[in-house]
């Protein structure tokens, strides 16, 4: 048997992709060598009327036959073969017989697929593979590249390393996912998975948006910044979203900034759905606190300068009645302090601080947009914080770094 040779580029003659069902259909092959043999295997499976026409054949493929796979006609091509054929694939070792079947094909307009001359066939079989249920084909024109590609395509699906749309693989119910600070390759594998399932997505301001992008089209993507009332009112609109698509039968996927339950009100979310009766599957996500600062330099913790790092909300001031935190406790701590939604209220804080004990020049680093192409760092300290603020035009989103970890980097961090 000839060995085959390459596709020619597919440049100028984009083929057309198209999946034939060929049950029951008459499907001619001229040839029984080690081609045939290769490709035998998928027209039995198709169902289709198989004739092979050859004089010889290699054992594997004589079993084939012997099995009622398929009608061996051991005798060679003669003009004529081809009468009632839906589709004949040409592999034998002898160009003048391919040549003959190639134009009783396309006298007779059945589609040929030639192992010896893709240019002369007016078909191109694909490197194809299946799992689950989908069959993968790739033609690139470069019959390798379009192997390695399906290799790819087809171990990613089987290890899972390839997130797909696994249909109702998840019953209705509520994930909420964490996705990280921004950058979409910030998001768990799992929270990608699920993502990939969804069938409504609920997705908040902070979500890596180019995720977004990627969820195939019929995928109700509800946007929670959007929804308007004030914030309580929001919130609430946003439960009654989550557990009316779930309670619909839907697998909804609250996506949001970071991790879900580090000011993301993800315990509230988990709360009604709870009391809802609608299951939820919680997966953590990177929190913009502790990535957003490494991102641009700055470790919260580092051997022999911070034993501790404490995570706190500026979104009310600190003489807020609503505030909770015990800002003198904060001000006594050595370690990192990283403030979330501060970028408001730095100046009333930084005083605080200051005014219990904090000294005034504690670096301050304040990173805004972290992880994503918008991504800057301003520096200050205690005493300049609030006029570098402004000076600058500091706006949220932004994480606020408070301590010595804020330069213990510098010299190999340089920006
Ligand atoms: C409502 S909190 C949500 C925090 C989120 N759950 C997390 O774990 O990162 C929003 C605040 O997180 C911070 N933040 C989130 N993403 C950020 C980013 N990419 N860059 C800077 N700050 C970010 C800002 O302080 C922002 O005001």
């Amino acid at each position: 048997m000839s060995a085959p040779t390459p596709h020619p580029s597919t440049e100028g003659r984009t083929p057309y992709p198209v999946g034939l069902l060929l049950a029951g259909r008459r499907v001619v092959v001229v040839g029984g060598g080690q081609v045939a043999q290769r490709r035998l295997p998928a027209l039995i499976d198709s169902g289709a009327d198989l004739h092979l026409i050859s004089p010889a054949t290699t054992p594997a493929v004589q079993a084939m036959a012997d099995a009622g796979e398929l009608t061996w006609h051991a005798r060679p091509y003669q003009d004529g073969d081809l009468a009632g054929a839906w589709y004949v694939l040409v592999s034998s070792d002898d160009p003048a017989v391919n040549a003959a079947v190639s134009a009783e094909a396309e006298r007779e307009r059945v589609f040929c697929s030639r192992s010896d001359d893709a240019s002369a066939a007016t078909a191109w079989t694909p490197a194809s593979g299946r799992d689950a249920g989908a069959t993968v084909a790739v033609l690139t024109g470069d019959p390798r590249h379009s192997a390695a590609l399906r290799d790819a395509i087809v171990g990613g699906l089987r290890d899972g390393s390839l997130a797909t749309r696994s249909y109702r693989s998840h019953g209705a119910g509520v994930a909420l996912v964490g996705g990280g600070p921004g950058d979409p390759d910030l998001i768990t594998v799992r929270g990608r998975r699920l993502l990939a399932d969804a069938d409504v997505v609920v997705a908040d301001r902070l979500a890596p948006r180019e995720l977004l992008a990627e969820l195939p089209e019929h995928v109700e993507v509800i946007d929670a910044s959007k929804i308007p009332y004030g914030r309580q009112m929001a919130q609430e609109a946003i439960n009654r979203a989550l557990i009316e698509h779930a309670q619909a039968g839907k697998f909804v996927v609250r996506l949001k900034g970071g991790d879900p339950y580090v000011f993301g009100r993800g315990g509230e979310e988990l709360l009604a759905c709870a009391e809802a009766g609608i299951p939820v599957t919680v997966v953590p996500g990177i929190s913009s606190s502790i990535s957003v600062p490494e991102t641009a330099g700055i470790p919260v913790t580092h051997r022999g300068l911070t034993q501790e790092f404490t995570v706190v909300s500026g979104h009310v001031g600190p003489d807020d009645p609503r505030s909770v935190t015990n800002w003198q406790a904060v001000a006594g701590m050595s370690g990192t302090l990283v403030l979330l939604m501060a970028v408001d209220k730095i100046g009333a804080i930084a005083a605080k601080l200051v005014e219990h004990g904090r000294p005034a020049d504690t670096p301050v680093a304040i990173v805004q947009e972290g992880t994503t192409a918008a991504q800057r760092r301003v520096d200050a300290t205690l005493g300049t914080v609030a006029t570098v603020v402004e000076a600058e035009a500091v706006k949220p989103p932004a994480v606020i770094v408070v301590g010595d970890v804020v330069n213990v980097l510098a010299a190999a961090f340089r920006r």
